[in-house]
């Protein structure tokens, strides 16, 4: 035993120094002429020291380059990877022959930099570029020919801060076919701001230039005056997750095809006013986070395949924008991680006469838009409204009247896990339509209202989680549609039976009455008339059937 932990204790350091040895001996031989291309490389770059966080530090004493910053080197000591992107230079890259001389370069950035002159020709020699970066590096004039020598490029990142500005990269001769026809490798391609114009004088341009680069995933041609119509060839780039062509000027009808390109995330084609389309039906499961089409001339509804789009995200949405589509019938932006800006609507903004669904669940939605009684235009006004859920936000203060009192058409009403206060409106009218109500996971006080009587077709009720004291809601015994009553975690108290009469409850399913108190004792006479919960199999008769999650996802 003791010998055996002696030679593990000897074997760790032996092995330590032998494997660092051999990586010193393969690696010293390539170092020298690497650190001095290096050091001569910084030597006739300009830039301000005092702000260089990185080649100010390159040190001819320190011998290991390969661990100065914005430096990688492979396993023996090539350097593959330069980083100097943000580095104040200014001048000095054209005559850098060295640069150009590390030849097994697989990556450079030197992006954010202020250079003014033209890309410099010899970057052409690095031909081992995988990935290349030049956004806002100040890089003026044409792009040079022989950038298209760098065959094995992958991702190509040209483009400028200030898209409009008088300098900027041209690619006019050799123009974009010309440019990436041998780049067969190329995914990420950003040239939004480049100017691309001589494309305009080919008959559809971006078609020739692209159409067989079905590899790329990223397309950026945005702020270029391209004066085209979008290829449908776009729907058979398969791996396409953005494509971005704002403000290009494209006119035509938009392929709808395009849409559903299964992994787009990011389609924007927003500020191209010629640009017609419509939306078409999404696919289920599709990637879309990001749709701008502002400034465009799409037309027509948006589908009810939108809710598809498990993963869209379009920041903070100001609704009075919405409240202006004025024959817009559904609206749902639920859970999307969207922050919808309820703060800006007013009266004159927010009219939705033809509104019929509105689901807001999980927007960040802190007050009722518009609600106010001072104003008679308001969310209650939008009178063909079926369906509104506006769970799951930061909703404060007591909920509208007239929100329950024109619900001749709400057949649903979700204000689940708000923050909201004060008692339920007594303001049920007759003949409401409310099929499901959920108040859950709020602060509501008082009582259940008796007004609630009116709701006949009422199936789900959950009030849950709140403040309510009440006795149990035998008021509601005799409703032919009640399927699931939740009263949990209030205040009711009393007894929990009601008048014996044989057809109380009969269609309940589910009932929740946990962490209230009620008293007295449950006889079996009680869970006897619950005929609804007996039901063994879905009942064609009937077309009753057991309340699955699908059902009570109605909200
Ligand atoms: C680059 O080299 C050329 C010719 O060798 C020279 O004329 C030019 O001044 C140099 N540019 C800079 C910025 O040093
Ligand atoms: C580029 O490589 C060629 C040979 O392939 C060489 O003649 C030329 O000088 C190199 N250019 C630069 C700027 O290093
Ligand atoms: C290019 O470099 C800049 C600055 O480091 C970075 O913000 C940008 O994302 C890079 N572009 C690509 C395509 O990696
Ligand atoms: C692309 O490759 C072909 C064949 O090698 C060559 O003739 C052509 O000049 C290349 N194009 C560019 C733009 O380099
Ligand atoms: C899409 O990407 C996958 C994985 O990188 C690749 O196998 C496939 O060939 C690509 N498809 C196209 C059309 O480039
Ligand atoms: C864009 O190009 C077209 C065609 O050359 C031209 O008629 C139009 O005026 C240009 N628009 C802008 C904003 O430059
Ligand atoms: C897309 O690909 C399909 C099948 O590969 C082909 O039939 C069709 O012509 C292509 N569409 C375009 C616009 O290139
Ligand atoms: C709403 O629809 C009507 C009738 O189809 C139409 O006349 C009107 O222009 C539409 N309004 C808007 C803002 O699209
Ligand atoms: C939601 O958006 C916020 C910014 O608005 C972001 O910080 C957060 O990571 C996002 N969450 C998810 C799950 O995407
Ligand atoms: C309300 O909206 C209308 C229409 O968008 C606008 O003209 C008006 O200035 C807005 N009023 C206020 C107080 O924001
Ligand atoms: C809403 O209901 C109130 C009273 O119940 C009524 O005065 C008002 O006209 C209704 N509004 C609409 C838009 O139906
Ligand atoms: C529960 O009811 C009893 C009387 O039935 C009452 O004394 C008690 O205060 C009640 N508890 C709460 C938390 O309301």
């Amino acid at each position: 035993m003791t010998t055996l932990y002696f030679l593990w204790l000897f074997l760790i350091p032996l092995f330590q120094i032998l494997s660092g040895y051999h990586i010193f001996l393969v690696s010293s031989q390539c170092l020298d002429d690497q650190k001095s291309l290096l050091l001569q490389l910084k030597g006739s770059l300009r830039y301000d020291s005092t702000l260089s966080n990185k080649l100010a530090k390159w040190n001819q004493k320190t011998s290991e380059s390969c661990n100065w910053d914005g430096v990688t080197c492979d396993l023996s000591g090539h350097v593959i990877a330069l980083e100097l992107d943000d580095e104040t230079i200014s001048s000095g890259i054209e005559n850098a022959s060295a640069l150009f001389s590390l030849q097994y370069l697989e990556r450079l950035n030197l992006a954010y930099n202020r250079f003014s002159v033209g890309i410099p020709v010899g970057i052409g020699n690095l031909t081992n570029l995988k990935y290349l970066n030049l956004s806002n590096a100040g890089f003026v004039g044409q792009i040079p020919m022989m950038l298209s020598r760098l065959t094995k490029l992958v991702t190509l990142d040209l483009s400028p801060l200030f898209p409009y500005s008088n300098q900027r990269l041209k690619l006019e001769n050799p123009n974009l076919r010309h440019f990436i026809e041998n780049s067969t490798e190329l995914r990420e391609l950003y040239l939004d701001g480049v100017d691309l114009s001589s494309l305009r004088t080919e008959w559809c341009p971006i078609d020739e230039s692209l159409s067989k680069l079905q590899i790329l995933s990223i397309i950026r041609l945005d702020q270029n005056n391209l004066s085209t119509t979008v290829p449908g060839y776009f729907a058979n780039f398969t791996n396409l997750t953005t494509l971005s062509l704002d403000s290009c000027n494209l006119q035509g009808a938009f392929p709808k095809k395009i849409f559903q390109v299964q992994f787009l995330e990011i389609l924007d084609l927003s500020n191209n006013k010629l640009l017609s389309g419509s939306i078409p039906s999404f696919p289920r499961n599709g990637s879309l986070r990001m749709i701008s089409l502002s400034n465009t001339n799409f037309s027509g509804s948006l589908p009810e395949s939108i809710s598809n789009l498990q993963s869209l995200s379009s920041g903070t949405v100001p609704l009075d924008l919405i409240g202006r589509l004025s024959n817009l019938t559904r609206l749902e932006l639920s859970y999307n991680n969207l922050t919808v800006d309820a703060s800006s609507i007013n009266s004159t903004s927010f009219i939705f006469p033809q509104l019929r669904l509105l689901k807001l669940a999980s927007c960040r939605l802190q007050k009722f838009p518009d609600l106010k009684r001072r104003i008679p235009e308001s969310i209650c006004n939008a009178s063909y409204l079926q369906v509104l859920d506006f769970s799951n936000n930061a909703l404060s203060g007591t909920i509208p009247p007239c929100l329950l009192e024109n619900s001749t058409n709400l057949g649903v009403l979700n204000l689940g896990n708000n923050k909201l206060n004060g008692v339920i409106p007594d303001s049920f009218p007759i003949g409401c339509a409310l099929q499901t109500l959920d108040l859950s996971e709020n602060k509501l006080q008082g009582r259940l209202p008796k007004s609630l009587v009116n709701c006949e077709l009422l199936e789900v009720l959950n009030v849950g989680n709140n403040k309510l004291v009440d006795r149990f809601p035998c008021m509601l015994r005799n409703s032919n549609s009640l399927r699931v009553l939740f009263l949990r975690s209030n205040q009711f108290n009393g007894s929990v039976q009601c008048d014996a009469t044989r057809n109380n409850w009969k269609n309940l399913q589910i009932i929740d009455i946990a962490s209230n108190n009620f008293t007295g004792v449950l006889n079996a006479e009680f869970f006897s008339n619950w005929k609804g919960m007996m039901v063994a199999d879905d009942n064609v008769e009937t077309g009753r059937n057991h309340i699955q999650y699908k059902f009570l996802q109605l909200s």
